[in-house]
């Protein structure tokens, strides 16, 4: 449970906000790059931490991200020509650069050097990954891109995927630190037989309820989620996963030391969310017969309504409360599926959603399954105080190797202390050779 006043600090991340101001600290993933497809291509509305901008690639291919508002009179520089290295606003013609330098002012005198006193307020922007990063901050010199290890990885490894989740940022990265929902919402209806024998899956089927450990780190706060295995009674299977500053979250599925996936829960404003997946290409087929479709039920046959230009058209999915996201009661009866619903992101969104635009935290009931969400809001809130109260810079920002780190499950003794015997594996950019994917099972 939350006080209203610390909810609203969490959740509201527009200009000149506690939260927005900790956001803007960090670089920003805005947009996919396949999004400016060509130099030149069309521009691009984008709503991005509350603020409306416009995206366009010049003819350089560099791209640009500007206030939709034109400097001079405000028309939307959306209905710009972007044409030789720059958008020109179509009211009258003023054009400006990627770095929002006013070059050319065709309805002043030639002789009148306005345009030179004229900026538009644009943010840098870099492209990694297939991702547009935007540094929305203060500093004049941007700091260090974060040092996630799938950002160097080659382009042909590279997965990135996005998609539009319509309510506030914070309950979304909750789902992802929550791991005792998966055994429900997703596996709910299954038996422990159901799935492949020794497998995460199984064991998170036979034990629903998991007890937590949770640590603060360096780069945010990681948790360890165990429980018993019934075939070893001298083991613990472990969920270990993280949450990053400002809104990354590494979650506790696939095997340890083995996968690489990061998700960025990027609030377009204070009620949409833009979630951007990145994990490489190897960790694709680890779990496609893990009997219950999980990997299938989560990649495979989502439904992308067609793009618009408006401030939500992007990455919009078509199950949405408005159709119920298309519960199929028999289904839910049937024990084939909990939910009743289609797709493991579709069931996330469902409950998510569901909770409302902004979820009021002040009437909630938390448990001790709730551990983790409990201490990322600790730890968010004490970030977010420090830097308004004292300036303090907040955590990872100048400290790109903080992000070097990977989630996923792991069995271990009984005795073992889960971080010492996990070190290795957790450490990014490590190679090891002996690990089976397979042992996942989707779970
Ligand atoms: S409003 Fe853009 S040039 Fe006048
Ligand atoms: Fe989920």
């Amino acid at each position: 449970m939350l006080s209203r006043e610390n909810n609203e600090l969490l959740t509201r991340v527009g200009p000149g906000t506690p939260m927005g101001n900790l956001m803007r600290q960090y670089w920003v993933p805005a947009l996919l790059s396949t999004e400016l497809p060509r130099p030149d291509s069309d521009p691009v509305r984008v709503l991005l931490l509350g603020e409306r901008l416009i995206a366009f690639r010049d003819t350089a291919g560099k791209v640009g991200l500007l206030p939709h508002n034109c400097p001079h009179r405000g028309a939307s520089l959306f209905f710009g020509r972007n044409e030789e290295h720059g958008l020109r606003c179509v009211y009258h013609g003023w054009k400006f650069d990627v770095s929002g330098r006013c070059v050319d002012m065709p309805n002043e005198p030639p002789e009148s050097n306005f345009k030179d006193k004229v900026r538009a307020r644009a943010y840098p922007c870099v492209e990694a990954a297939g991702i547009v990063w935007a540094y929305m901050g203060p500093r004049s010199e941007p700091p260090p891109m974060p040092g996630f290890e799938w950002l160097g990885a080659p382009d042909e490894e590279q997965d990135v995927s996005a998609a539009q989740v319509e309510c506030n940022w914070l309950q979304t990265l909750e789902g992802d630190v929550d791991t005792s929902h998966f055994g429900f919402l997703h596996v709910g209806h299954a038996k422990p037989e159901d799935a492949p024998e020794d497998s995460f899956l199984q064991y998170v089927i036979e034990d629903r309820a998991p007890r937590y450990k949770v640590l603060d780190t360096d780069f945010g706060v990681m948790y360890g989620a165990y429980r018993p295995i019934r075939s070893h009674a001298d083991s613990l299977y472990w969920r270990i996963a993280h949450f990053m500053f400002p809104f990354y979250t590494m979650v506790g599925v696939g095997v340890l030391g083995d996968k690489v996936s990061v998700a960025a829960r990027v609030p377009m404003d204070d009620t949409h969310t833009l979630v951007m997946l990145s994990r490489l290409k190897r960790n694709y087929t680890s779990s496609k017969a893990d009997g219950l479709g999980i990997t299938q039920r989560t990649f495979d046959g989502r439904r992308f309504l067609p793009t618009t230009a408006d401030w939500y058209g992007r990455f919009r999915e078509e199950p949405g409360l408005r159709n119920d996201f298309f519960i199929d009661r028999e289904l839910q009866r049937s024990g084939a599926s909990y939910t009743g619903i289609d797709g493991v992101p579709v069931e996330d969104r469902a409950v998510t959603e569901s909770m409302g635009p902004i979820l009021d935290r002040t009437v909630e009931h938390l448990g001790s399954a709730d551990t983790m969400v409990i201490r990322v809001r600790r730890r968010l809130m004490a970030a977010v105080r420090a830097l308004d109260e004292k300036g303090v810079v907040p955590p990872g920002v100048d400290h790109p190797l903080v992000y070097q780190q990977r989630s996923g499950g792991v069995v271990l003794p009984k005795d073992a202390d889960w971080v010492e015997a996990t070190e290795h594996l957790r450490r990014a950019g490590v190679d090891h050779a002996d690990l089976n994917p397979s042992t996942a099972g989707g779970g």
